[in-house]
């Protein structure tokens, strides 16, 4: 049978296109240009689905939404909008839509939408409300492409339990992406426990997260809690979850699959009901091959991945970020300030290696600097050098190096807690960075041991000594 759909869209030109392509495709369209145009169209119609736009001359799409998800509520609403914000994506989910597809839009990409929205047999219990959530109040800012995705996939978890996994770089928002998830969701009035595992002594992460019983280790005076146990009926956010030390891997991964734990010391299985957001700024999946990450847990947490886009990949957000810094700092105290256009472009040209946060920093360290009111690129110049003296494009690995060998170290510790005194800790970690060093500098040379000798300036006996010593394969590669 013909399905019907409604679209309402004051944009002419989208109308004419969309009327053509769906017409096209065997449905019944059926177009507005108005709020009341559609909710006439509703009344008067069985419609199988809605396509529409926020802004249209009458009134608002979203605030007429939930009055249409009352009447029919059977009836799938997809909501399109040039209002990229995280709030239209947020509020069009809240308020029951299907699915937000911010514009401009792929046509493919709308057709698999309105695919799923028509074969949906099951309706799920949206949670409509008619909160509105204050537009100025935006948790995250930017309408870049790479922020849309963010946003979407952000707005689809609000009123789901799922297991989260946030990655990226330093400095990219991950902890705010977490809260939102939190403060817009069906958790929102229970707590918001954030615990980072880089900040806690390894040895002291289990029982920080699942509590302990007085006497269970030297220092255990009294019962404690644990995390897991404050953030009851909300959400636990595990931040550097890649830092996470294996035994309390597996004490997550027993929570993820039974909803159950046990306090260190304690014997009664604990029933838990919370909600994981997980976040890391390391590669898990090379973790995993490191044997530092338990494979089976990564697949629990990563049930959804959402990828926080570095600043150099939204560099056209700059402008409404630094805004709204500048927004920020005059509400601290600092004098307005505005940037002139010159110096607009040259921050939009810089690589941001500290992202989000640097930007801050940097946006608050000018304001509070500089008395004029316009800032030049001059300015900028003199405090990005200042800022930072090293060419941000300049090996970011290093600063990385001391960071695996500790995680390295620590780990190999933990695995030999019982005989740490009389460990090898030292040629442990030497292996470690010998073997990729040798097998890099051999695949360069394609296998001539003679050359890769030459370009470690090793001797040639060493080196073969070394490759039989840590199982090195060598291939000789024709050129
Ligand atoms: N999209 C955004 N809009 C506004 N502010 C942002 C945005 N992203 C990040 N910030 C700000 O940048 C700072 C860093 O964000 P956050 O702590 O969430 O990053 P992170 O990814 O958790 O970093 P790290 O890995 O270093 O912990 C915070 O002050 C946050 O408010
Ligand atoms: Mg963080």
């Amino acid at each position: 049978m013909t399905k019907t759909i409604i679209l309402a869209d004051d944009d002419n030109a989208i109308r004419k296109v969309l009327n053509q392509a769906l017409t096209r495709d065997n449905y019944n369209v059926l177009t507005t240009g108005t709020a009341s145009g559609l909710w006439n169209l509703v009344n008067e119609n069985h419609a199988d689905l809605i396509i529409m736009d926020v802004v249209m001359p009458d009134e608002n799409g979203l605030e007429l939404l939930p009055r249409i998800k009352k009447m029919r509520p059977n009836l799938e609403v997809i909501v399109m909008s040039a209002q990229n914000t995280m709030m239209t994506a947020v509020n069009a989910t809240q308020r029951g839509a299907f699915e937000y597809i911010p514009k401009p839009f792929d046509l493919f990409d709308l057709r698999n939408i309105i695919a799923r929205a028509l074969q949906k047999k099951n309706i799920k219990s949206h949670n409509i409300t008619d909160d509105n959530i204050d537009s100025e109040q935006l948790p995250l800012i930017g309408r870049s492409q790479a922020m849309q995705d963010v946003y979407r996939s952000l707005a689809r978890l609000l009123n789901t339990d799922l297991t989260v996994l946030i990655t990226g770089e330093s400095g990219t928002g991950k902890e705010l992406a977490a809260r939102a998830l939190h403060d817009y969701g069906k958790r929102k009035n229970f707590p918001f426990v954030a615990i980072n595992m880089a900040a806690i002594p390894r040895e002291l992460i289990e029982s920080e997260l699942f509590g302990h019983e007085k006497g269970s280790f030297t220092g255990a005076t009294n019962n404690s809690k644990g995390r897991f146990r404050q953030a009851e009926g909300g959400t636990l956010f595990l931040d550097e979850i890649g830092d996470m030390p294996s035994e309390a891997q597996t004490r997550l991964l027993r929570v993820l699959q039974e909803g159950e734990f046990n306090t260190v010391g304690g014997s009664k299985a604990i029933h838990s009901d919370v909600r994981i957001i997980a976040a890391t700024h390391r590669d898990l999946t090379q973790s995993i091959r490191q044997g530092l990450f338990r494979e089976d847990l990564y697949y629990r947490l990563n049930v959804v991945p959402i990828r926080m886009p570095a600043l150099k990949e939204r560099k056209e957000d700059i402008p409404e970020l630094v805004k709204y810094f500048l927004y920020r700092s005059t509400e601290e105290g600092l004098p307005w300030k505005k940037f002139d256009e010159r110096a607009m472009n040259r921050l939009k040209q810089y690589n941001w290696p500290g992202n989000v946060r640097e930007l801050e920093n940097f946006i608050r360290r000018v304001g509070a600097l500089y008395s004029q009111e316009s800032i030049s690129i001059e300015v900028i110049e003199a405090e990005l050098s200042e800022f930072n003296p090293i060419d941000q494009d300049q090996n970011p690995i290093l600063s990385n190096i001391s960071e695996v060998i500790e995680l390295l170290a620590s780990d190999c510790l933990n695995l030999q807690k019982d005989n740490v005194e009389k460990g090898d800790l030292y040629n442990l970690i030497l292996k470690e960075i010998e073997r990729p060093l040798i097998s890099y500098v051999l695949n360069i040379s394609r296998g001539n041991q003679l050359k890769c000798a030459n370009i470690l300036g090793l001797n040639r006996n060493t080196l073969r000594k070394k490759i039989n010593e840590l199982n090195i394969p060598v291939m000789r590669t024709p050129k």
